[in-house]
């Protein structure tokens, strides 16, 4: 067996006011798994991804993620392992409205250090793979969500991460959209791309994951295995 790309053991997290918000949680997935993250509002999932994204620390319990105890770095460490472990999707694309599409897919990689004309090169590539080269020196407010969440993908995509974390990354699409970023991350899971994604959708679950974990109050209540994904539907993304 591969090490594992995540490995969450005895996680504690507790905010000051109210119940715990993750309970012992112990979570371990591996290369290559798509993995959906369901459950009841207020039950703990974007803090549990807070943690992998090394966003937040737990109170106790440690963090290992792509060989990095991400519970014990510092505020540049932790910038540092974003960069170059991890990548993310959010609900709301969080793309820089002043920035060029291009220049957006560009930055994480400015910020390794690799020469300008090697990133635009890379982030051209990938975003001809994802159908939206024609956009790439538009501003993402031209362009539509699914459009948008595309170009957020590329960024994420753009330092080769480890793992790939989503949260809510249909949740602010129109069906047709939602299917077009389902269609990809379906792709991006066949050539391999390890992905952890928090959702309410279910037909993301159920068509882009091959495990699914529900958490309930804080505790994983359900850890299933559902591969291959349930739905072998590969919707070409449109080119
Ligand atoms: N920064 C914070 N400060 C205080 N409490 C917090 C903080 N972040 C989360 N919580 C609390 O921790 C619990 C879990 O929140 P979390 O955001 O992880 O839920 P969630 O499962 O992602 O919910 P949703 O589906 O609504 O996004 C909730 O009770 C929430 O109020
Ligand atoms: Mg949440």
């Amino acid at each position: 067996m591969t090490e594992p790309v995540i490995e969450l053991s005895g996680v504690n997290r507790h905010f000051i006011d109210g119940p715990a918000a993750l309970r012992d949680v112990s979570l371990t997935v591996h290369a290559g798994e798509a993995v959906a993250i369901l459950g009841p509002s207020g039950s703990g999932k974007s803090t549990m991804l807070n943690m992998i994204a090394g966003l937040d620390r737990p109170d106790s319990g440690t963090v290992t993620v792509a060989g990095v105890r991400v519970d014990k770095l510092n505020e540049a460490g932790a910038a540092r392992y974003r960069r170059n472990k991890i990548g993310m999707i959010f609900q709301f694309f969080n793309l820089l409205d002043d920035l060029t599409v291009l220049d957006n897919v560009v930055l994480p990689a400015e910020m390794t250090g690799m020469a300008r004309g090697e990133a635009r090169k890379h982030a051209t590539g990938l975003l001809e793979t994802l159908g939206i080269a024609k956009h790439v020196r538009a501003y993402p407010g031209r362009l539509s969500g699914g459009e948008r969440q595309r170009v957020a993908v590329a960024r994420a995509l753009m330092n080769h991460p480890a793992l790939l974390l989503a949260d809510e990354p249909t949740g602010a699409l129109d069906s047709a959209s939602g299917e077009e970023v389902k269609a990809l991350l379906r792709e991006l899971h066949a050539d391999g791309q390890t992905i952890v994604m928090v959702t309410h959708d279910l037909t993301l679950a159920q068509t882009c994951a091959t495990r699914t974990v529900r958490i309930v109050d804080g505790q994983i209540a359900s850890d299933t295995r559902t591969h291959p994904p349930a739905a072998d539907t590969r919707v070409e993304v449109a080119r």
